[in-house]
């Protein structure tokens, strides 16, 4: 399957039908998750045309006033039409204001429900794509998706939407009643939208590189941060700190640096915008006075006329500045597109193929595997392991041990051939089946937040505390368990909860143990443990590996005594296989290797 996520990153490289498909694929997913909400967007777009179109009315209702209210109230001396006007004037801000309210209120519940949903199928998507695109695609700009690429469309979903829905509407109307009250007092402002035009052409292009700027320098700190941050530990043992903090304060400057000059942009364009505006509110005030000279215009409606004038360049800003948030959010929607694009590449089967047979047998026919495009790691080769069977995998850093391991869990699918558990392939078995007949347990021993107990459940979710001692006991972490301060209960990641790398091994054996998985893999599991505790485990590893087949691959060849049969792996290929004994006779790699470790131990 292609991997289109990394695209949309680096738009240069592009060609216009690759930024074309992107942009359709973005449109698709915002269009995808509008949709459920288009009514009560509707809803929301006929309470913003009401507010607006009373919040226009004030001026209105202040020329009314001093043009009929004030002389009937001056000269016959009735207040019944000023009352009447003040009264429509303090109703329709009421109105506005109320209205406004209660679009705040829906569109930012639209807004977040919007962004809700993106936050959860892009974390859901991502925790379903495989291990090749963890390993190309960084947890930190996975983080970057997920944080600020998401809280850029919340800010154009938030306020930019709005502003220029209500931006357009008010110079609308705003044009409208001009038009209505006074046509000539509309012709100066028709002289103000070429200048108008041309700084905000020109604000457009100048900031949208700095925004563009600052949203990548922004990703990039982002980024940084969480990959210094997980590889904490080597940083500290390589003595990185210095270095990265120059590189961070790098990035922490350039991001300052775009910040301050999209800045200074604003500080040209928003003087521009006022100056353009006081000039046409100086030339309908002079030549309304001049009409004014001649009873051509009553003093109510030139009043009013300059109102509208000034008020009509206040959104203007706010539109300029939805051009940008829009530029910024489409960035961020073609790239979280493109992470909920990824197709898994280890799909589930439509139809999952039944067992016959639950022995754990497993086979491997005309298998060979690369990595991505990268070059071959295992040559084509077939291997069957009966079930039940315990297998040492044994050779070289290198040599490939891990990478068969990884495709028997299905972590990967081979690139040519079929691997087979039961005689089913892989491909055909059903995702939960699969991770309850595999389980492959390597070195690192994760540990999730929560208690210990919980940690062990992770292997069968239901279990019971009966059981969780029981597997515990067997793989001999019962003792250090109760030792700690809470027991079972004892949270891994609180104080005296933190468990050893070795002691992690132990409660990884008894996760391993509670699954009662048909096929166990042990990819170096033991590596963390001394050899008082190995030789625990040596025990439980006996009752952990009974009934079952059996993968171990181990470097200390105590471990690998227990096994049946042994496989020697070099570079990719097997190149001895046989039962321990037997190997141990000839001449080859496994004897070579059998013998040095005897003499070590002397
Ligand atoms: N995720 C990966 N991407 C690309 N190459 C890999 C990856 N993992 C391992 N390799 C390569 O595959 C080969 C076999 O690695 P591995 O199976 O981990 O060996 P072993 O477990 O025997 O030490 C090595 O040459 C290694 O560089
Ligand atoms: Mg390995």
């Amino acid at each position: 399957m292609s991997m289109h996520g990394v695209q949309g990153e680096d738009k240069n490289s592009l060609t216009k039908e690759q930024s074309k498909q992107i942009r359709r694929r973005s449109f698709a997913l915002l269009l995808d998750i509008v949709t459920p909400h288009r009514r009560r967007f509707i809803a929301t777009m006929v309470v913003v045309v009401f507010s607006v179109g009373l919040q226009v009315a004030g001026p209105a209702f202040i020329a009314m006033g001093i043009d009929q209210g004030l002389p009937a109230a001056m000269e016959e001396g009735n207040f019944t039409p000023l009352t009447l006007i003040a009264a429509g004037f303090l109703i329709s801000g009421f109105g506005a204001a109320g209205l406004l309210a209660v679009y705040t209120k829906w569109s930012i519940t639209i807004s977040q429900d919007i962004m809700n949903e993106l936050r959860l199928r892009v974390f859901a998507h991502t925790q379903r794509l495989s291990m090749s695109f963890h390993e190309k695609y960084t947890s930190g700009r996975i983080i970057a998706r997920q944080t600020s690429d998401i809280s850029t469309l919340g800010e154009l979903l938030n306020g930019g939407v709005g502003n220029l829905v209500q931006g357009v509407l008010f110079m609308g109307f705003t044009t409208g009643a001009l038009l209505l009250l006074d046509p000539w007092s509309a012709l100066p402002l028709v002289g103000a939208i070429l200048p108008v035009m041309a700084a905000t052409w020109w604000f457009s292009i100048a900031s949208r590189r700095e925004f563009r700027n600052s949203r990548t320098f922004s990703a990039r700190l982002i980024i940084q941060f969480v990959e210094s941050m997980a590889g904490i530990r080597a940083v500290k043992s390589f003595r990185r700190e210095s270095i990265n903090r120059e590189t961070y304060s790098e990035k922490v400057e350039d991001y300052r640096e775009a910040t301050r000059r999209t800045i200074a942009i604003f500080g040209l364009y928003d003087p521009m915008l006022k100056v353009i505006g006081s000039i046409t509110v100086a030339v309908v005030l002079l030549l309304g006075a001049f009409r004014l000279l001649e009873g051509g215009i009553e003093i109510g409606v030139l009043l009013a006329a300059v109102l509208y004038t000034r008020n009509f360049f206040s959104p203007i800003e706010n539109l300029a500045m939805f051009y940008n948030s829009f530029q910024s959010a489409s960035a961020a929607l073609e790239k979280i597109s493109g992470v909920l694009e990824e197709v898994p590449a280890l799909a589930e089967p439509a139809e999952p193929q039944p067992f016959t047979s639950h022995t754990g047998g497993l086979s491997f026919a005309g298998v060979s595997f690369r990595y991505n495009d990268e070059a071959q790691v295992l040559p084509p080769f077939d291997l069957d392991i009966p079930g039940g069977q315990i297998v040492a995998l044994v050779g070289a850093t290198g040599a490939g041990k891990s990478t068969l391991a990884k495709l028997i869990a299905r972590f990967y699918d081979p690139t040519k051939g079929v691997v087979s558990l039961d005689g089913v392939d892989l491909r055909n078995i059903a995702d939960r089946d699969l991770r309850q007949s595999v389980v492959l347990v390597t070195q690192e021993a994760y540990m999730f937040s929560g208690s210990v107990s919980e940690n062990i459940r992770l292997g069968k979710p239901d279990a019971t505390l009966e059981e969780v001692h029981q597997a515990a006991r067997a793989v001999g972490a019962h003792d250090f368990v109760m030792a700690l301060p809470e027991g079972y209960d004892t949270d891994v990641n609180k104080r005296g909860g933190r468990l050893s790398a070795g002691q992690r091994q132990l409660v990884s054996f008894a996760r391993a143990f509670i699954a009662d998985p048909r096929v166990l893999i042990l990819d170096e599991a033991t590596a963390s443990l001394d050899i008082p505790s190995e030789r625990l485990v040596q025990h439980g590893l006996q009752t952990l590996l009974a009934d079952r087949t059996a993968i171990i691959i181990a470097h200390r060849l105590s471990t690998v005594e227990i096994a049946d049969r042994i496989l020697v792996m070099d570079g990719g290929v097997i190149v001895e296989d046989g039962p321990s004994l037997e190997l141990r006779k000839g001449t080859g790699r496994f004897a070579t290797l059998h013998k040095a470790w005897l003499d070590s131990l002397v």
